[in-house]
This record gives C-alpha cells, sequence and structure tokens, in this order.
C-alpha cells in the first residue's frame, strides 16, 4: 500500500453534493493528520441534472473514472438512479452489496444490541432489468446463476470468519420460487459445507422480515438474492436509527463503490439539515476496503464520539445542527487522535 489513493467522487443530485462535501472533508483531515496517508480527488457528474444538461445520467467519463479510481465514493441520484447505480454495480462487477446494521450509542432507535451485517446479491435478480411491457400487462425476468450465488455466499462465510461472526442466515423464498431462490439455497448450502464452524440457517424472506422487529439480535449475517436484501436492508436500517445513519459499500473483486444506502432526500435538499454520517461511515468502509484499518477505525470512533456527545446532531437525530456543522464537529475529533 502506497497510502496515496485517487479517489472518484461522485455527489450526484438532491442532498448527494451536501453530503459529499463532508467525506471529503473527512478524508482531508485524516490526510492532515497522518504524513503517510494522501488522496487525490476526481469529482464526476451523474444524475437527473446530467442528464437535464447531457442527455444521458451516467457519461462514459464517469463510469472510467469509477473504474480506474483507487477508491470511489457516490452520494445519491434521484429519479435516474437505475440508469446510474445499476450500471456501475453491474458494468464493474461489483457482486456484494455490504450493508452494515448496527446501533451506535445514544442513538434513538427502536432496537438495541444489534450488530448485523446483511450481505446482498449486486448483480443479477429482478434487478438485471430484463422485462416488458404491454399496455395490460407486465413482465421482469428473475436471473440467478450458480456463479453469482455461491461467490456471493463464500464472501458472507468469508467475511463470518474473518469478523469471528457465529451465524449466518440465508434468506429465501424457494417454497414458492422454487427455480431462482432453489438454486440460491443449493448455493448457499454447498458453500456453508466448507465451513464448519459457522451457524448456518436458512429463513423464508417473509419470516425473516418480522423477525427482524422481533428479535433482531438473532441476526448475525445474513445472505441474500438482490431485491429482498434491498428491502430487508432498509428495514434494518430503520430498525437502528434511520437512513441517515445507514453506510453500504459495493464491492467487487478489483473494484469498489462505497455510497450512504439513503436517496437524494428532495424534502430536505438545499436546506442544509441532511445527515452527513451515512457518507461518513461509507467513507470509512471505504478506507477499510483500501486496507486503512486504523484510519477507518478512527472515522467510526470519530462518529461514536459525536453521536454519544449529542451537542451536534441533525434534525433526524433530534438535534439542530446543520450538515456542515455536524460534520465539522466529526472532523474537529479525528483531528485529534492518534492512528
Ligand atoms: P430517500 O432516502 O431520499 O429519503 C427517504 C426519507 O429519509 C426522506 O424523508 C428523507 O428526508 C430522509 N433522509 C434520507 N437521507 C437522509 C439524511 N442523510 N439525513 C436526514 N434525512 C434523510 O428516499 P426516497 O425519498 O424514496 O427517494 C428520493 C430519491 O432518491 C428518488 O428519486 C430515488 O430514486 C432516489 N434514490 C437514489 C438512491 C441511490 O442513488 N442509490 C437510493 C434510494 C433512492
Ligand atoms: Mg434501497
Amino acid at each position: 500500500m502506497t497510502g496515496k489513493y485517487k479517489i472518484t467522487t461522485i455527489p450526484g443530485d438532491g442532498i448527494g453534493p451536501e453530503v459529499m462535501k463532508t467525506a471529503v472533508s473527512v478524508l482531508e483531515a485524516l490526510a492532515e493528520a497522518r504524513v503517510d496517508l494522501a488522496f487525490e480527488f476526481v469529482e464526476l457528474q451523474a444524475g437527473d441534472g446530467t442528464k437535464a444538461e447531457t442527455g444521458t445520467a451516467l457519461p462514459s467519463e464517469t463510469f472510467d473514472a469509477a473504474r480506474s479510481a483507487d477508491g470511489c465514493l457516490f452520494a445519491a441520484v434521484g429519479e435516474t438512479a437505475r440508469e446510474v447505480i445499476l450500471p456501475l454495480r453491474q458494468g464493474l462487477d461489483l457482486y456484494v452489496n455490504l450493508r452494515p446494521v448496527k446501533v451506535y450509542p445514544a442513538v434513538s432507535a427502536v432496537a438495541r444490541d444489534v450488530n448485523m451485517v446483511i450481505v446482498r446479491e449486486n448483480t443479477e435478480g429482478l434487478y438485471r432489468m430484463v422485462g416488458d411491457r404491454g399496455p395490460d400487462w407486465g413482465v421482469n425476468l428473475r436471473i440467478v446463476t450458480s456463479r453469482a450465488s455461491e461467490r456471493i455466499a463464500r464472501f458472507a462465510f468469508d467475511l463470518a470468519e474473518r469478523e469471528g461472526r457465529r451465524r449466518v442466515t440465508c434468506v429465501h423464498k424457494a417454497n414458492v420460487l422454487t427455480a431462482t431462490c432453489g438454486l440460491f439455497v443449493d448455493a448457499c448450502r454447498k458453500v456453508a459445507g466448507g465451513y464448519p464452524d459457522v451457524e448456518y440457517e436458512e429463513m423464508l424472506v417473509d419470516a425473516c422480515a418480522m423477525r427482524l422487529i422481533l428479535t433482531p439480535g438473532h441476526f448475525d449475517v445474513i445472505v441474500t438474492t438482490n431485491m429482498f436484501g434491498d428491502i430487508l436492508s432498509d428495514e434494518a436500517a430503520g430498525l437502528v436509527g434511520g437512513l441517515g445513519l445507514a453506510p453500504s459499500g459495493n464491492i467487487g473483486e478489483h473494484h469498489a463503490i462505497f455510497e450512504p444506502v439513503h436517496g437524494t432526500a428532495p424534502d430536505i435538499a438545499g436546506k442544509g439539515i441532511a445527515n452527513p454520517t451515512a457518507m461518513i461511515l461509507s467513507t470509512g468502509m471505504m478506507l477499510d476496503w483500501l486496507g486503512e484499518a486504523e484510519a477507518a477505525s478512527a472515522v467510526e470512533e470519530a462518529v461514536i464520539e459525536v453521536l454519544r456527545e449529542g451537542r451536534t446532531l441533525t434534525p433526524d437525530l433530534g438535534g439542530s445542527a446543520g450538515t456542515d456543522e455536524m460534520a465539522g464537529a466529526i472532523v474537529r475529533k479525528l483531528a485529534g487522535k492518534e492512528f
């Protein structure tokens, strides 16, 4: 590791640019605090505004910059999300959508004692966008392959081993979707055989949706197909304090893009009150992926300290601070850290 990274940023629409600015300020603070760490930023365009201006929501130079960067941060795009983030995920083969779900201190959350990771297959299922529509009918194809299912299962079990997690839950609907979910479950079972030290269980998606509410502490690592993972991870984010706190990573063999789970939040865009935490925690996940584990922990600790103090919180967390104020408080914590 050189410790010098070229970072592509894609701010997008709505609150996207407001929160992306805070991610850059966090990385700049880290580079300031550590002489061996440096970041070079390249900002690229995508989203509704870009489509209105240029006719395309994802210009090829943005795709190329995401591919050639050491790390890529994406904030959010609006109505063109399926024209931007899906082609990025599928085009760069970012086969894992990794969504950690934990309750941070002093956050008023529905659930307590939750620390799980949702590992969502990110390249196929219903989100391959293969379908058609007539005047009074519509069809979308659900595509599931053994190759993609086995590699996502392997990622989930490797993560469980690496992080000392005890259980992997495969979430499916194989009783009805016998072809696609049946194949997914077979793949997970096959992979589970190679990890005798990790407990393996299977759960129907509807039962899982309920158990997430009733006994969220049961879950450790969830591995599932694309759309189930999308829905369950928003549900899980709601359990632990809302979208303002939920980070994610789209990870492949060679590339990765880190983004908050939330969208462009049109209802608060332009007001300067978006919670920067999801974007900042996503930046921490990128640092971890780059191999900068200490910097990644420093970012998460700084966030935790600001949450615990409770003085500089955005309105979604019950405070009255603006985006820049809360991010500034996090940056000041980083400045005082040894790592
Ligand atoms: P959303 O995540 O933008 O907003 C849902 C609710 O959460 C809103 O009340 C919003 O104010 C709040 N919220 C979201 N992020 C927040 C933050 N950082 N701080 C405080 N409050 C926050 O989802 P919604 O409204 O369903 O979608 C809005 C637009 O975003 C749509 O055009 C959608 O297509 C797009 N979208 C894009 C995504 C992406 O770029 N990956 C993901 C999800 C939605
Ligand atoms: Mg979603």
